[in-house]
């Protein structure tokens, strides 16, 4: 008997976050995809079925039945709850109502999976249109929300469980207590430690490069900070190459803070190049996210080669580091049946290519942040360093937001207004490009009346992908809006780089900030040509899942005036909407 769970993958952007989870609670698993047969899950301790973006009329996303008759303990999860139900004899049709997001869940039975669960009502996130009307004969309803009253079953009997959220989301309250309760129902042994992952971790680093060595792009963040002391441990500095590359996209005087700090673990062999004007000029009149996204992960590649070139580096003799970790990986569409939400940098089709042909060496791609922190900290990475805010590799260019001309009206709504941009999200694990609105208020100050109209409005009206609240406006109030043409150059960058280092510095004793783009969009209210700022302070633990930080009102104010005083900058923005439906980026 195999002391692991089996994760059957319908496409999720959460299924390895069921793997991070298990593991985190001590438990190995792994995952498969929806094609595998029953005979080879037969040996595993438990079997959880993953959500995806499927519906259960579509004959490519079913499950094979007789994996339900194993009598092994099985969790379905959202698809996973669906494709059960309905597998087992229930009926799921399309709820009247989407769920996306925070939702209020009621436990009404506290057997099996529940058997842990205290409290009576708890928040779950939930990203789902469908729902179970009717449960399949032997099963009962143990829980629900008021939209989907049935969205928790059981099968005591056969061991068979099923909810509609998503137990493995942190911000699921009693999720983690769930997770382990069936854990305790397959009866798995609980062995899995950062430790042994490390030893483990350096073994297959040595397999995989043999004699070779290893050239590493590294940004001065953590996951290629880690991957580097991963590499180096396993290989010794001798073998292992740095590359740094200053895109131009960087924060205001990260690259003397960065080669100083990697200067400070003790990075041997390190390579600086000051790439700047060849990515603005790649990117010149580019404006559509994706293609932006590209256009990077490509010339990052570019440079790897042509410096590998200067330095006559024989690629027979070397493999290409990075330090992906598991959500630049799903996020690209990088399972089967995942969508796309965006190409991460290192997820490019080249990179793919290189993937295909063994020729990249990934130490820590199968680790989520808060695993990769854990790594950093038993390596002995200064703490600095391990809790850094992440920052994404194609830096301030995703965040700066082009455009060549409105998309769509600056439309009036019940209780605020349609912005004519557009940025992309997520929803019920598919990627959109939709558009923000602003609330219409004059004392956007109360958190609590806040955290309750986003969801309502992203819920109700599918044109919207995140709220906003208005924080500052040249002339007080919105009078006219309109989108500025607008590309990738040097003089904006320059703008949002010091909008960042005001921001930065703003909310640096902030605990709950877990990270904190500062975006800037083609976006001019009352003064033709100017832009606005967008402040987009998040919590989260592993990016998969964020909810908006409630900063103090004061200091936001004070923030806003700051930000005033940047010349072409004619409002600024709080972003008030949660991931999912918005992603923590905006692009
Ligand atoms: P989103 O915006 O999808 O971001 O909620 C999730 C996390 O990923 C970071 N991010 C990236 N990191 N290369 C990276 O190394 C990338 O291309 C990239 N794009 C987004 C983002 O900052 C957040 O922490």
């Amino acid at each position: 008997m195999l002391d692991k769970i089996a994760i059957i993958d319908f496409g999720s952007q959460f299924t390895h976050l069921i793997a991070n989870r298990v593991r985190r609670l001590g438990v190995y698993s792994e995952i498969h995809s929806t094609d595998i047969t029953a005979d080879k899950l037969k040996d595993y301790k438990g079997i959880i079925i993953s959500g995806g973006p499927a519906s259960v009329n579509d004959p490519k996303t079913q499950i094979n039945p007789k994996i339900y008759d194993l009598n092994i303990p099985i969790l379905g999860v959202c698809y996973g709850h669906q494709v059960t139900i309905h597998t087992l004899g229930g009926r799921v049709a399309k709820g009247v109502v989407g769920e996306y997001g925070l939702t209020q869940f009621t436990v009404t039975k506290n057997i099996g999976i529940f058997k842990n669960l205290q409290k009576k009502s708890y928040q779950v996130y939930a990203s789902h249109f469908d729902t179970v009307e009717k449960i399949p004969e032997g099963f009962e309803v143990i829980g629900g929300t008021k939209n989907d009253p049935m969205s928790a079953t059981a099968n005591e009997q056969r061991k068979i469980y099923t909810v509609q959220f998503h137990p493995e989301v942190t911000h699921t309250e009693c999720g983690e207590k769930i997770l382990d309760a069936f854990i305790d129902i397959t009866g798995a042994k609980r062995d899995w430690s950062i430790e042994k992952f490390i030893s483990q971790e350096i073994e297959s680093i040595n397999e995989k490069v043999g004699d070779k060595k290893v050239f590493m792009l590294v940004s001065g963040g953590v996951d290629s900070t880690v991957a580097y002391a991963l590499l180096a441990k396993a290989l010794g500095e001798d073998r292992v190459y740095a590359m740094y590359v200053d895109t131009g996209f960087m924060r205001k005087d990260e690259t003397v803070h960065i080669k100083k700090s990697l200067a400070s673990i003790g990075i041997k062999n390190l390579h600086t190049e000051m790439a700047g004007p060849k990515f603005f000029e790649a990117l010149k009149d580019i404006y559509e996210p994706e293609q932006k996204r590209k256009i990077i992960g490509d010339k990052f590649l570019e440079i790897q080669r042509d410096v590998a070139r200067e330095l006559n580096l024989n690629p027979s003799e070397w493999l290409l580091g990075q330090g992906t970790i598991y959500p630049d990986t799903i996020e690209s569409g990088g399972t089967r049946n995942a969508d796309k939400i965006k190409t991460h940098h290192n997820r490019v089709p080249e990179i793919e290519e290189m993937i295909r042909q063994g020729k990249i060496i990934e130490p820590i791609k199968e680790l989520y942040k808060d695993e990769v922190r854990m790594v950093g900290a038993r390596l002995g990475l200064p703490e600095e360093m391990v809790n850094r805010h992440p920052f994404p590799g194609p830096g301030l260019a995703v965040r700066c937001l082009c455009a060549e001309k409105a998309d769509g009206e600056y439309e009036k709504l019940p209780n605020g207004h349609l912005l004519p941009i557009k940025s992309v999200g997520v929803q019920g694990d598919e990627r959109t490009y939709r558009h923000p609105m602003v609330l219409d208020m004059k004392e956007p100050h109360d958190w609590n009346k806040l955290r309750a109209i986003a969801p309502s409005i992203t819920n109700a009206d599918s044109r919207i992908n995140r709220v906003l609240v208005a924080v500052a406006i040249k002339d007080d109030e919105i009078k006219k809006v309109s989108v500025v043409k607008k590309y990738l150059t040097q003089d904006r960058i320059k703008t949002l780089q010091e909008a960042d280092a005001l921001v930065m510095d703003a909310i640096k004793e902030e605990k709950d900030v877990w990270q904190c783009p500062t975006v800037l969009v083609p976006l001019s209210v009352n003064v033709e040509g100017e832009e606005s700022i967008v402040l987009r302070p998040v919590s989260s633990q592993e990016a998969m899942t964020a909810n908006f930080t409630e900063l103090p009102w004061d200091k936001v104010t004070k923030l806003a005036e700051k930000l005033m005083k940047i010349p072409g900058i004619s409002a600024v923005f709080y972003d008030i909407t949660n991931k999912p439906p918005a992603t923590i980026e905006w692009e």
